[in-house]
């Protein structure tokens, strides 16, 4: 079940073709087939739990078409495109607004992609740990390349930046419900930024369901979920990406839309919930809203 829709509108289209070119964007690639990722800790909240790689990853590498190779929006480039030359993300600068979501805070960033935003959060807003996990192996290498880098360059030591980041490979998509049951609280916030349109697409929608559940479990009592969730056009140019989201998007009921009162619910069980702000960006198809969805401080995961 496990594995993105028409144009956002023209001009996203194109952008999006653009994106998908060879010109722009290198391939993910290099992976063996043995590669085993992260899903999860165990209940030490330490020991990390290993699955083999997600088998839409693995059949990827074989005989899939060329853009096949991002159908979990792993592209290389993205910042590169996204933000022009330097990085310089806005949603940093909205964050910068915010900045008690973060400071001294145990952060986890899903679909971190090559970490550029998690190590940038972990620097500006003095957190006390931020683990980015992503499903893609040859990005996680990536941004363990930035972070050493950051390393070298340092004159601190100890647990502050960049001491305070960690990268996970892995599907944060539980290969099994019952996987839930282990999930400890350990995070103040979850970032999820442009990430539910992959999983939605490849995992369908209980697939994205038990992602939310997930993060719920893994926030503690007052903790919040950062949610940039991309809409329903823009699923439609992805739609035949591959045999697997063609039957995900065909079957998708829980739109986009629906996901506010999914979260809030007693199925999931967030508190309440608030938008920050529709962040500006020339890339006109990045313009998506950015909501905080509060767990309650007397939570029962
Ligand atoms: C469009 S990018 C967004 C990157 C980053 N969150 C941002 O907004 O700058 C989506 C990222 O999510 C990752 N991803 C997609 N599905 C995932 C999953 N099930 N588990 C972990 N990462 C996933 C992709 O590999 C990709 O790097």
């Amino acid at each position: 079940m496990c594995e993105n829709s028409e144009h956002e509108n023209s001009l996203n289209g194109k952008r999006e073709e653009l994106l998908e070119s060879s010109k722009i964007l290198k391939p993910s690639h290099k992976r063996s087939s043995t590669d085993r990722t992260f899903i999860g800790f165990d209940s030490d909240s330490k020991t990390p739990r290993l699955d083999v790689v997600p088998a839409s990853i693995k059949s990827m590498n074989k005989s899939s078409p060329k853009n096949a190779r991002f159908i979990h929006g792993n592209y290389d480039r993205y910042y590169g495109y996204r933000n022009a030359a330097d990085f310089n993300d806005r949603r940093l600068d909205l964050f910068a607004n915010h900045r008690t979501f973060f400071e001294g805070c145990s952060i986890m960033d899903v679909g971190c992609n090559n970490g550029l935003v998690t190590i940038s959060v972990a620097r500006d807003f003095n957190v006390k740990r931020i683990v980015g996990i992503d499903i893609d192996r040859h990005l996680v290498d990536k941004a363990r390349k930035f972070l050493l880098n950051e390393k070298r360059n340092s004159e601190e030591s100890g647990v502050s930046f960049p001491f305070n980041v960690d990268f996970k490979v892995g599907n944060y998509v539980l290969t099994n419900e019952k996987l839930l049951e282990l999930e400890v609280e350990q995070f103040d916030t979850i970032l999820c930024l442009s990430v539910t349109k992959w999983i939605h697409l490849n995992c369908g929608d209980d697939g994205l369901k038990l992602a939310f559940r997930r993060m719920f479990k893994q926030l503690l009592p007052g903790g919040r979920l950062i949610l940039e969730a991309q809409d329903m056009k823009s699923y439609k140019r992805r739609k035949n990406l591959t045999p697997n989201i063609a039957a995900n998007y065909k079957n998708i009921k829980f739109f986009p839309e629906m996901f506010d009162q999914y979260l809030l619910s007693s199925d999931i069980g967030f508190e309440k919930v608030f938008s920050i702000y529709t962040p500006k960006n020339d890339a006109k198809g990045f313009q998506r809203p950015i909501k905080v969805f509060v767990k309650g401080s007397s939570s029962i995961s």
